[in-house]
């Protein structure tokens, strides 16, 4: 369906996004969220609570400003820790038996979290929300250079293949000590990993030392730098410090070391894992050209595109739980970066297939690329997240 009859339908998509994420919302602790999916994902998740803000911007802006308060809320206040945002926020205080906490969890996730505050101010103008933030997420970006810089060079390390958001890709099977695995092997192991970063207090270069999973994903890093950038705004806009060079320092070293090769780097030996996925695309986030010549081919261009592994790929599965599927938060990173290089038809082409796919489908979790079949919760909040593209093509300005 051409851009225009979406376009057209503004209104009908506005009402559909709000039934999917109002009917996920919860309230707990004095704060409200949403929860991903209700009986599937309980729990209130970092980077889909920023998809659900930049969704909920266009129709809700108190629910935007909520949905990123109670993010904040679980903010870790003290020891090692200290700054850090967990992935996990259990509102229900059920997240001791594998965390060792009740409230949350031990490890974070894409930080996007001045990206989506960003968005919101966008739309609202409403800068004593950028004040409230502010120092919560200073201190988060604080925390990335203190645990997981490891080598004090800009580049950030996750611990456990939960916090790239991409739990069960191919990207981190030879990380993982896996080959080929099934999706119970390689939950398993997910959950495996757990246990050895509590016995390391997650303390991120003693794990590296021990051989434990250690990786600096090309995705995560490029996200970290523009959330740098959209912090640095709103630095400007409050009146705080200048962090235009500290975003300056990231950004130049992430493109440094992910440009030439686009995948992801493991922290034991400093070199390129060169598995290929839609993460290279994310990259461009930060970098100072989009290669589109890769992405509009077939390989990563089917009917629903992106799928997150390359269909020619070996351990392909467009059927499997993050083994080739499409996303359509990895979509909207994918379609930032596009309008970040002026690939303005592109990036069309993108929000078109996204916002057809979910037409001919619904909200699904994660979806088949050649076939647009949904898979997972069929009312996943995140996926609501193509009401921001459609917004941009109604508006492009
Ligand atoms: C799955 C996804 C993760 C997401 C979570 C909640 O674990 O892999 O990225 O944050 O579900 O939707």
């Amino acid at each position: 369906m051409p851009i225009d009859a979406h376009i057209a339908n503004w209104p009908g998509w506005v009402e559909r996004c709000a039934e999917v994420l109002r009917s996920n919302q919860i309230v707990s602790g004095g704060h409200r969220y949403t929860r991903p999916a209700p009986h599937v994902y309980e729990q209130q998740w970092l980077w889909d609570s920023c998809f659900h803000a930049i969704a909920y911007r266009h129709f809700d802006a108190g629910m935007a400003r909520d949905e990123l308060r109670a993010l904040m809320a679980h903010q870790v206040g003290a020891g090692a820790d200290a700054g850090m945002i967990p992935h996990m926020a259990y509102w229900d205080g059920t997240g001791e038996a594998l965390w060792g906490h009740a409230e949350r969890s031990i490890i974070t996730q894409p930080p996007l979290i001045a990206v989506a505050a960003w968005l919101v101010y966008d739309s609202t103008g409403d800068d004593d929300f950028l004040r409230e933030l502010y120092p919560g997420l200073l201190a988060y970006h604080d925390w990335f250079e203190r645990r997981r810089d490891l080598n004090g060079d800009g580049l950030v390390a996750i611990i456990h293949p939960w916090e790239s958001g991409w739990d069960a890709s191919p990207r981190w099977d030879a990380a993982m000590g896996l080959h080929l695995p099934s999706d119970e092997d390689s939950k398993q192991a997910r959950h495996g990993l757990v246990t050895t970063l509590r016995a390391h207090d997650c303390d991120a270069r003693t794990l590296r030392d021990a051989g434990s999973f250690c990786v600096y994903p090309v995705d995560f890093n490029a996200i970290r730098a523009y959330d740098l950038l959209m912090l640095s705004k709103i630095a400007a806009v409050i009146g705080a410090d200048d962090l235009h060079p500290r975003y300056e320092r990231v950004r130049d070293a992430v493109v440094g070391a992910f440009a030439p090769h686009g995948s992801d780097i493991n922290a034991a030996d400093g070199k390129p894992t060169h598995i290929e996925s839609a993460a290279q695309f994310v990259l461009a986030l930060a970098a100072d050209a989009f290669p589109l010549d890769a992405l509009r081919a077939d390989r990563f261009w089917p009917r629903y595109p992106v799928p997150t592994t390359p269909s020619d790929a070996p351990n392909y599965d467009g059927g499997h739980y993050w083994r080739g599927n499409v996303w359509l938060a990895v979509n909207w990173l994918i379609y930032t970066a596009l309008r970040v290089h002026h690939q303005p038809e592109t990036a069309r082409e993108l929000a078109t297939r996204s916002l057809d796919l979910v037409d001919a489908t619904g909200f699904y979790e994660y979806f088949n690329p050649q076939t647009g079949a949904g898979y997972g919760p069929s009312q996943q909040s995140w996926s609501t997240i193509v009401l921001d593209m459609l917004a941009t093509e109604h508006e492009p300005g």
